[in-house]
């Protein structure tokens, strides 16, 4: 498409039409919505988006089949604190090529086959671009496997646990940015032929309270003209959703994710929003809408409060360089070392993935965070494997 002078593209036809019959502009969160989960023209909703590396970008289940491996036995200490008579659920959201559903329905029926023989997979994906790519995958799946939503799941709810990996990253987010003496929302707008990123009108303020709670508020010189950032107001609308699909059981989200005070920390003028596309990474959110995928860090204490509305108990959480070394990351490393030589290229390929795992300019910095819901003790429980000291 054609570049315009502010280095992002011709505005397409379908967006165009939307935007006019908006009168000219939305809130980003719309724009983000329209150009990540629209059906036709959504990055996702189209199934337009591909995850690995010969795709648009990695996630470290697209690296092959070691994180599933490292993961799959946290999710076998939840899962088998359930007597053995019950049915048990492993739910997958936001599955993308359905690679970790797949490799982790593999481990478990290879390590622990009784376990696996009363589980089965559910897949939660609302864009149907998607779960097209995801049925093929985990046809030849050792679980039964089965897609549905949370509102037909909350009317049998499940006991199980809930895996949210780079999913919530996702949700479309409310831009904001200072203008004068207040935050103002960041909408998109359309400009002759080309988009522009513009204050539309105050923040309500009836989110003061939560702004003050992350340091937005009062406003001060440190915070200057044009500073903007994001809030998620989907997380508690989806945490409460997804509670109400589990009777009882767990669910880890597994994310790029910063506490408050880095997030909106003064310095970080321009928010977390990045836009992915073909392994490029650009800062520029209303480039080739449709083509790119955008995502925004989650904020560690936005999400904790939005999950206590939503019914669910924080368990803990770290970064996950920490987490897979208390799962075992180290001993893996060790044991390929006595792996045969004619497999070396392999060998050397599981160590390359297994160090870029947990490397701490990367994949390994994202943040695992578990919570608990419907358990008579969640406080008693045995503490998440994850969260144990990594063995000698
Ligand atoms: C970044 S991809 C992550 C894919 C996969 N979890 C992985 O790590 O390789 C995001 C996935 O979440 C899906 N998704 C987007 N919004 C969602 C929502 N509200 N609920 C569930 N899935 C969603 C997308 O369609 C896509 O499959």
């Amino acid at each position: 498409m054609k570049p315009t002078p502010s280095g992002s593209t011709a505005v397409p036809s379908w967006l165009r039409e939307r935007l006019v019959r908006s009168g000219g502009a939305v809130p980003f969160r719309d724009y983000m919505e329209w150009v990540l989960h629209d059906p036709e023209h959504g990055a996702y909703g189209s199934g337009r988006l591909e995850i690995g590396p010969r795709g648009d970008f990695v996630t470290s289940p697209s690296l092959g089949a070691e994180f599933a491996r490292l993961l799959a036995p946290q999710l076998a200490q939840w899962l088998a604190r359930w007597p053995e008579d019950l049915p048990l659920a492993l739910v997958e959201t936001g599955p993308g090529e359905g690679e970790l559903a797949l490799q982790l329905a593999v481990a478990l029926a290879e390590g622990w086959p009784a376990l696996a023989a009363r589980t089965e997979l559910v897949l939660v994906e609302p864009n149907d671009g998607m779960a097209s790519r995801q049925r093929q995958r985990l046809g030849a799946a050792p679980l039964p496997v089965r897609w549905a939503d949370f509102a037909a799941l909350a009317r049998d709810p499940l006991r199980g646990v809930v895996l949210a990996h780079e999913v919530l990253d996702a949700l479309a987010v409310e831009r904001f940015e200072r203008r004068g003496d207040r935050w103002w929302r960041q909408g998109v707008v359309l400009r002759d032929d080309h988009l522009a990123l513009e204050a539309l009108a105050p923040l309500p303020e009836v989110l003061d309270h939560q702004l003050a709670e992350l340091g937005l508020l009062p406003l001060d010189e440190r915070r200057p003209e044009g500073w903007c950032s994001e809030l998620h107001p989907g997380l508690g609308p989806w945490l409460a959703a997804c509670s109400g699909a589990l009777a009882e059981g767990f669910l880890l989200v597994i994310d790029y994710a910063h506490e408050a005070r880095r997030y909106y920390a003064p310095q970080r003028a321009r928010g977390t929003l990045m836009a992915y596309r073909r392994q490029q990474a650009s800062d520029d959110p209303l480039r080739e809408p449709g083509h790119w995928d955008l995502t925004a860090h989650l904020c560690l204490e936005s999400l904790e409060a939005a999950a206590r509305v939503g019914g669910w108990c924080p368990l803990g959480g770290c970064r996950q360089g920490e987490a897979l070394l208390a799962l075992g990351l180290a001993q893996r490393l060790h044991a390929l070392q006595a792996g045969d030589p004619a497999r070396l290229a392999e060998l050397l390929h599981r160590r390359e993935t297994l160090l870029r795992l947990v490397d701490p300019a990367g994949l390994g910095d994202f943040r695992w965070i578990a919570f608990s819901r419907g358990l008579s003790a969640p406080e008693t429980e045995a503490e998440p494997l994850f969260l144990s000291s990594p063995e000698a």
